[in-house]
């Protein structure tokens, strides 16, 4: 199985513009749809990097940090940060972009981890992750640390859930 660089794969601020059908009540962006489209973006990085149909297992820190409004355009980036056995990290970030100033903002970042399944719906092996960018190393280093958070978090609320349903 040939192990894959980042840039084989990455999608690079794929643009939406905004419409009015767009918009909350409050007249910004609403966020189910950026969350849709980022998981079918995540998606299509996972889906090339292992070669197999992938599924949302998780995602992580989705934190929206500015509102997008009214005519913007949104660019949506996303890429394989990490791969272990079955599983890899998609981390995607949104971008809104004023079409007359040209000036971007930050609108959201977060982490998605997708599961490969082979034809029978099991996990199945996927390629390993070459980082080459200091960025991409960074990412790569840093993924380790959402993966054995989301472990330990998991671990925590298992045992937590075991001493409540049988006290003694
Ligand atoms: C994701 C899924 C396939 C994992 O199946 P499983 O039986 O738990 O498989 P395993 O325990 O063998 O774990 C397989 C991999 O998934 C990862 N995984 C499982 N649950 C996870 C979670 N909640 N978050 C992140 N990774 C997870 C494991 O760490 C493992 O990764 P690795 O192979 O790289 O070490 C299964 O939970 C599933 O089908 N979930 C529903 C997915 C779905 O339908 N998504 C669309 C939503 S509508």
């Amino acid at each position: 199985m040939r192990a894959k660089t980042v840039k084989e794969t990455a999608v690079d601020q794929h643009t939406y513009k905004i419409f009015p059908n767009d918009l909350n009540s409050y007249d910004t962006v609403f966020g189910g749809l950026i969350m849709a489209t980022l998981d079918r973006i995540a998606l299509v990085v996972a889906e090339r990097h292992s070669e197999y149909t992938c599924v949302t297992a998780s995602v992580d820190s989705m934190h929206f940090l500015n509102p997008a409004g009214r005519g913007d355009i949104l660019l949506f980036s996303a890429a394989c940060n990490r791969a272990w056995r079955s599983s890899m990290e998609i981390g995607v970030k949104v971008e809104a972009e004023n079409y007359k100033t040209r000036e971007k903002r930050h609108i959201l970042s977060a982490y998605f981890t997708f599961v490969a399944l082979d034809d029978h719906k099991k996990p199945v092996e996927v390629p390993q992750v070459i980082p080459e960018t200091p960025i991409e190393i960074r990412r790569f280093e840093e993924a380790e640390f959402r993966r054995e958070r989301r472990k330990s978090t998991a671990q925590q609320l298992k045992e937590h859930r075991a001493k409540r349903d049988n006290p003694i």
